[in-house]
């Protein structure tokens, strides 16, 4: 495999370019002809997820329940060389898309998209898809450690200085309430199953029972004990496969903060203001106005 480049971090938010207003990677920006023209299939399955809302949780799951709960199939790769990652792009390293193509059918993939931006063959394929939303405000909080531990993000700056980047949806993938509504509006026009990550912490025996029938899958009981004790939290901090201990320094700095950081619901009452909470709160309203979402039944 290529060496992976050693990159300086941007001091700046500027840097990243835009999709449709959708700030993203200048990389996955280069390479966006090859990503719109991407050749979904019947027996694919999307993991999406706007970033820090359990993506790796549920991709962890997805192939425990795939592998029949075998861990060691699971051992066999990194989380994130077990999913194509869509959009990614980072050259001369072979393409989310490339290593898409190269891979045996019945593929699982990975992507951050909003829907509006999603290859267009997603939609005709009748592939399903798997979404995880989690509540904006930890979602906030989990990205702001993300930016302050990655080194090819831009540094957030404060946190005071980062919430107005997030409200404004400037972050990369673009706003969170664009993209859960967008991705919420449309769940039952395609095969989508909709997945809470605040479901996922109170009850995950269901939730996995979910994306098992979801799978078309049939796993015995001691089978699905095993998944759910195999992806805890606890689990997947220690499991090198999953807590992106490999990933060089250069790219994520893990002293800065552990990538399996927290896992919890709640985390932003440690974050946000008295006044941010309310900003946020009248923006959710604005925002989500008309959507049967409600988060704050979650919280
Ligand atoms: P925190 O930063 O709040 O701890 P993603 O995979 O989309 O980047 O999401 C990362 C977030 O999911 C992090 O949140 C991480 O700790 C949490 N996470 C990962 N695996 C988890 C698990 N098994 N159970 C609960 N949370 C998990």
């Amino acid at each position: 495999m290529a060496q992976v480049p050693e990159l300086s971090k941007p001091t700046t938010w500027k840097g990243i370019a835009e999709i449709a207003g959708v700030p993203l990677s200048a990389d996955t920006v280069d390479n966006w002809s090859q990503i719109q023209t991407f050749k979904a299939k019947p027996d694919d399955l999307l993991i999406c997820t706007y970033p820090k809302s359990g993506t790796t949780w549920i991709q962890e799951i997805v192939d425990m329940i795939e592998q029949n709960g075998d861990v060691e199939k699971c051992q066999r790769a990194l989380i994130q060389h077990r999913h194509p990652f869509i959009e990614w792009a980072r050259p001369p390293q072979p393409s989310g898309v490339d290593k898409a193509n190269e891979m045996p059918s019945p593929r699982t993939l990975k992507s951050h998209l909003p829907a509006q931006l999603l290859p267009p063959s997603f939609w005709t394929s009748n592939c399903k898809f798997i979404y995880v939303a989690r509540n904006a405000k930890d979602c906030m909080v989990s990205y702001y450690h993300f930016y302050r531990m990655s080194q090819v993000l831009p540094d957030p700056g404060t946190w005071d200085e980062y919430f107005e980047v997030f409200i404004n949806g400037k972050v990369n993938w673009g706003s969170w309430f664009d993209h859960v509504r967008g991705w919420w509006e449309i769940r039952d026009r395609h095969q989508i199953l909709f997945l809470f990550y605040e479901d996922m912490k109170r009850d995950p025996k269901h939730e996995i029972q979910k994306v098992m029938q979801f799978m078309g899958k049939n796993l015995d009981e001691k089978i699905l004990d095993k998944i759910v004790q195999e992806t805890s939290f606890e689990k997947m901090k220690e499991n090198p496969m999953t807590n992106r201990s490999t990933v060089p320094k250069s790219i994520l700095d893990q002293s800065i903060s552990p990538f399996m950081r927290k896992g919890t619901v709640g985390d932003w009452k440690n974050h946000f203001t008295v006044a941010q909470n309310e900003r946020f709160d009248e923006l959710y309203r604005e925002k989500m106005k008309g959507t049967s979402i409600n988060f704050c039944m979650k919280l």
